[in-house]
């Protein structure tokens, strides 16, 4: 087995032995790294790698292709690139990036143009892929360690250890390396690719989701506005139903006391109609029994009216005349009440009139007052302080439910013995009323609530709590304003005014 001179370097005739197996041949046998032999052929021919010899001797540039020729690495054998200095050098590299393997001489132009070189592929051509074997003659004029430490470079030979098989070994470890470097930035180059459509996919995504977020937000805008319009929607219907069912419920109280006053007008008529002659004939009945009497006196018939006297004894005459007197009297005052009661029907019965007219307010009241007659009387004093106001233009039946209403709630209000005070009075433009009552007041938050449909404080079934909303709109419907005043164990006053009339 012939062994490499380290003197001899790129003899021309190198033959490598290692086990038998030959590496370098003379002949133009290929030869082949081993690991690469069992590969199948590929049927393309694959690209070369690239080596580039830099070197201004010329005999460097021959003596290495000596060394490696018929090199093959993974199926694909090697192209040369031949540069005589450092500044050929760079053109070449800036036209081939993809140079695999540099064997670069040191001291060419200048004593270290090779190392400015690896430099300018370094730094500037940003190449850090291709493997940079430096290759000196000189060693002193480039100190391994000082070199290998400050430049990029991947291996440091002298041109005397770099004997044809070390070449072989040193261009075969740094193709290996460029390839696995390659293979690495190739993964490094897809990984990045994905990370960038990943990143590309979720901005996409993102601004799908925005502007689904957007979606959502304008449908929840249209929501809450919906709510908005339902939530109005049903305070209007609440209203409307309270009014509805006030006026259902005035409207039959109306017929039904219409109907009362009619059914007790015509017996009333026919009662007072009937007492008038009943007392003139019973006058008259007296005038005939005195003048009996006179006649008995003075024609001494005394004894055949003992039976007549014993009778008038007996039936305690005088008594019964007086008796008779009090009784007609009685039937009388009782006929005069209930015409009065009627009267007070019917005026509180107008409500179904829904045309204005010019009418007395305190008639009003007074009627109001004669049918809750029975919840107040010998419990709560009425005092009736009326200023002289004049008559105003109203819907009178509305305004009867007004008086109705709040005069039932201080009737309510009193829970034994008090009084109510009616005040009325005139100023400018407006009338005003005032219902002032003794009773048990409010609380501040009740005060607040009065007015607000189905709000009560009374025992269910007692109460439907629609009495002042009512009010209030019946006032509304007049232009006319209502105003509370209440503390709790100080009663409660209601304070209306209302315009003379309806512009
Ligand atoms: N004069 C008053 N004194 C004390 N509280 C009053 C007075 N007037 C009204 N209120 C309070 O206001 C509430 C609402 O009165 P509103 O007349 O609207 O309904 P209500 O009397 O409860 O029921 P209804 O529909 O039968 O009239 C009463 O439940 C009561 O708590
Ligand atoms: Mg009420």
């Amino acid at each position: 087995m012939k062994k490499e001179n380290p003197d001899e370097l790129f003899e021309k005739e190198v033959i490598v032995e290692d086990e038998g197996e030959k590496l370098f041949r003379e002949e133009k046998e290929e030869v082949v790294a081993k690991e690469e032999k069992k590969k199948p052929p590929s049927t393309k021919p694959k690209e070369a790698w690239k080596v580039l010899v830099v070197d201004d001797e010329e005999d460097v540039h021959s003596v290495t292709r000596m060394a490696l020729k018929g090199f093959i690495f993974q199926d694909r054998k090697i192209e040369f690139l031949d540069t005589y200095s450092a500044r050929e050098s760079q053109k070449v590299i800036r036209k081939n990036p993809d140079i695999a393997v540099i064997l670069l001489d040191v001291v060419m132009e200048t004593n270290n143009a090779g190392l400015e070189l690896v430099k300018y592929i370094r730094d500037k051509a940003g190449n850090h892929f291709t493997q940079i074997i430096l290759r000196t003659g000189y060693p002193g004029q480039a100190p391994e360690r000082e070199v290998i430490v400050s430049y990029e470079i991947n291996d440091y030979k002298t041109k005397t250890e770099l004997t044809a098989f070390k070449l072989f070994t040193v261009v075969l470890a740094s193709l290996r390396a460029y390839d696995s470097v390659m293979k690495l930035e190739s993964l490094r180059q897809g990984l990045e690719e994905k990370v960038r459509e990943r990143t590309a996919e979720i901005a996409q995504k993102n601004i799908k989701l925005e502007q689904q977020k957007k979606k959502i937000l304008t449908a929840n805008e249209e929501l809450n506005v919906q709510k908005e319009e339902l939530q109005s929607t049903l305070e209007n219907l609440k209203q409307t139903q309270s009014q509805l069912v006030q006026s259902e419920k005035m409207a039959s109280v109306g017929q039904l006391t219409a109907g009362i006053a009619h059914e007790i007008n015509n017996p009333v008529t026919f009662i007072s109609g009937n007492v008038k002659p009943l007392i003139r004939d019973i006058k008259d009945i007296f005038a005939i029994i005195n003048e009996y009497d006179s006649i008995v006196h003075k024609k001494n018939l005394q004894e055949k009216f003992k039976k007549v006297k014993y009778l008038k004894d007996k039936l305690d005459f005088s008594l019964i005349s007086k008796e008779i007197n009090n009784l007609l009297k009685g039937i009388n005052e009782g006929a005069n009440r209930t015409t009065e009661i009627v009267k007070g029907l019917r005026t509180f019965s107008r409500l179904d009139e829904d045309v204005l007219k010019i009418v007395d307010i305190h008639e009003g009241l007074d009627s109001t007052l004669i049918l809750l007659r029975n919840e107040y009387k010998n419990r709560i004093e009425i005092i009736k302080e009326y200023g002289d106001i004049p008559h105003i233009e109203c819907y009178p039946g509305k305004l009867n439910q007004v008086f109705m209403n709040i005069l039932s709630n201080s009737i309510d209000a009193i829970e034994d013995k008090g009084a109510i005070t009616i005040k009325t009075s005139k100023s400018k433009e407006y009338l005003q009323l005032s219902i002032k009552d003794t009773g048990k007041g409010m609380s501040e938050k009740v005060k607040s609530k009065v007015f607000e449909p189905f709000f009560t404080t009374k025992d269910v079934g007692k109460g439907t709590g629609l009495g002042l909303s009512i009010v209030l709109g019946i006032i509304e419907k007049h232009k006319g304003k209502i105003e509370v005043k209440s503390e709790i164990g100080e009663g409660t006053e209601f304070i209306i005014s209302l315009p003379l009339q309806q512009a």
